[in-house]
């Protein structure tokens, strides 16, 4: 986990199916996800401009999906950072493990969407960026 480069997240386009009363985008375990989502949290109500995130996750694997509105995210894997706008509902990024990550100009009622492979775990974060960098030395 400690080894994952920022090139090992990538944004996937899921199906959008076009309907007169609007669009609906679906995210299945095993087919759009490489792993078995056991939990979805949201952001929502962040104050425009605002920043989240900053920290890193030892197991823990991510797609996170702009449900609504827009946001940009900074991958960081100790050596080479990447910055990713969100802002299509049927658009996701997913984070592999060992990357900093910080979510920055969120647009005001924005939602973040997450699906995760795993229950919330705070030993799971990496929440200091030296400590981060130590373990990616690891
Ligand atoms: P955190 O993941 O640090 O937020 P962000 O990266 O979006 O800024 O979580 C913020 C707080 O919410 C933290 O105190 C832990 C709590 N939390 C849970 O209790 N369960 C969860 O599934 C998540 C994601 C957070």
């Amino acid at each position: 986990m400690n080894k994952n480069s920022v090139f090992d997240c990538s944004v996937i386009e899921l199906d959008k199916h076009h309907h007169e009363k609007g669009n609906i985008s679906i995210v299945e375990n095993g087919n759009e996800v490489p792993f078995d989502v056991k939990r979805i949290y949201y952001l929502y109500d962040v104050p425009g401009g605002e920043d989240r995130g900053a920290h890193a996750h030892k197991e823990l694997r991510q797609l996170i999906i702009a449900a609504s509105g827009s946001f940009d995210i900074i991958l960081d894997d100790g050596h080479v950072k990447r910055s990713i706008t969100l802002n299509r509902p049927y658009m996701g990024l997913l984070v592999v493990p060992g990357i900093w990550r910080e979510l920055i100009n969120f647009s005001s009622g924005s939602i973040c969407m997450v699906l995760a492979s795993h229950k919330y775990d705070e030993d799971d974060y990496i929440r200091d960026y030296s400590e981060f960098l130590k373990f990616k030395t690891k």
